[in-house]
């Protein structure tokens, strides 16, 4: 199978990994990739929100398979372009992807499936958001309705921090405060059929202690020791299934990748947040405890044919991601510094530890080089949690990036359980 992954983060590196892991997939393709992707899938320079260009090279490739990794191309129809020229894609239509790219679509979805999440306002004039902030109380939770990379989102005690978040945005859900640990949950769909992975938790905050601003993710960890063992089942027959079969209700069936981020409050699992792909940082965990090889999997969702998956299989593998940020990062980060370490890492952590490239380039002389904010997502496994964090970590403890930053908590409070 010759498979074609759009996207050039650390979730399509984890992505391009698996697949190229996969005896069916024959030949690899990313586009645009980044340094670490390149390694193992051939590197093609196109705009991924351009589902035209991606399109017209998947025919060109004879691509038997398209995997849509971001949720801007998603939403932008990429997806749609790729199945209109025939070949399979893995990932929603751009309709199906409001899911991800309208908090208030989603909200709508939950209402019409019966999801339980939190009580919600939409608000788009400054006598709405005072009602809102009014109505909730403390803390506030104010979101950009539109797709914001995991920043449109200000959770604060302060009601003027609330209210100027909340006036910047056009249109802004304010919604009650979740209590509770954060689960995030993925599963595979081809619009009717519902495969759950394995749940993982996210570290959203930029800094120990889950201080700092909200980022798009600064690590993640799996197996969660603390959850509940059904919880999987509950989330299945009570949020994931109802939510596919209410989309596929409306006319817009949801194929691709369902991502649930749930807070498990005392009265019970709640939906945060929809997203309409894989997570970054979640998957870089996931992935590396699936055993079933992925391409036929991601296929049979793209064919409508998930019924016919056989069950996943997976290790009992811990795994960790810990990510390296540049300096700056969730603000306008530093970018062009060169890091080094990498060889290291593959010479004394491989195979249990190993480093997911996001935001790299390859300079004109070769060197790897800063090209983004979260630059690199370093991954490992072990037998248990201790032992995957501590490989994790001193990974990352090989790997010099000038002002680069990163947690140094990630699975601590779950190791240590
Ligand atoms: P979202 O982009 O909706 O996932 O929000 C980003 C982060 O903000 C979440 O992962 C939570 O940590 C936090 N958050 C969002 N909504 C709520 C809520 N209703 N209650 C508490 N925290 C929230
Ligand atoms: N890890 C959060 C996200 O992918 O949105």
């Amino acid at each position: 199978m010759k498979v074609l992954v759009i996207g050039g983060g650390a979730r399509e590196h984890a992505l391009c990994r698996s697949l190229s892991l996969d005896p069916d997939v024959t030949a690899l393709h990313c586009a645009p990739g980044n340094a670490g992707i390149a390694e193992v899938a051939e590197l093609h320079p196109v705009d991924q929100l351009d589902g035209a260009a991606v399109a017209a090279l998947a025919t060109e490739l004879g691509a038997d398979l398209v995997v849509v990794g971001p949720e801007a191309p998603l939403v932008a129809g990429v997806a749609d372009a790729v199945r209109a020229a025939g070949i399979p894609a893995f990932g929603p239509s751009q309709e199906a992807a409001q899911l991800e790219g309208s908090k208030a679509f989603a909200k709508d979805v939950m209402a019409g499936a019966g999801v339980p999440t939190a009580r919600s306002y939409v608000c788009t004039t400054p006598a709405e958001i005072d009602e809102a902030l009014d109505a909730f109380g403390a803390p506030y939770v104010v979101k950009d309705d539109g797709l914001a990379a995991g920043k449109g989102v200000v959770v604060t005690e302060d009601v003027e921090q609330a209210r100027a978040h909340a006036l910047a945005c056009e249109r802004v859900v304010i919604e009650e405060y979740l209590d509770g640990p954060e689960v995030s949950l993925f599963a595979i769909t081809d619009g009717t059929t519902v495969l759950p992975l394995k749940p993982a938790q996210d570290f959203k905050r930029a800094l120990d202690g889950d201080e700092g601003p909200n980022t798009g993710g600064m690590g993640a960890y799996s197996p969660l020791p603390w959850a509940d063992p059904k919880l999987v089942d509950e989330v299945l027959e009570t949020v994931l299934q109802p939510t596919v079969d209410e989309l596929r209700r409306r006319g817009t069936p949801f194929s691709g990748l369902l991502y649930a981020g749930l807070a498990i409050t005392s009265r019970g699992v709640r939906v945060i947040e929809f997203n309409a792909r894989f997570g970054d940082p979640e998957t870089q965990v996931v992935l590396a405890r699936l055993k079933t090889p992925l391409a036929g999997v991601l296929l049979n969702s793209a064919n409508g044919t998930l019924d016919d998956q056989a069950p996943l299989s997976w290790s009992d593998d811990a795994a960790v991601t810990v990510v390296v940020a540049s300096h700056n990062y969730p603000g306008t980060p530093r970018t062009g510094d060169p890091i080094e370490g990498l060889d290291e890492v593959a010479e004394k952590d491989a195979p249990h530890a190993y480093v997911l490239h996001a935001g790299t380039k390859r300079g004109e002389d070769g060197a790897v080089l800063s090209a983004g904010g979260r630059v690199l997502s370093v991954t490992a496994t072990g037998s248990d949690l201790a032992q995957a964090r501590e490989r994790a970590y001193a990974a990352v403890g090989r790997i010099r990036l000038d002002g680069s930053q990163h947690r140094t908590d990630i699975a601590r409070k779950a190791a240590e359980a």
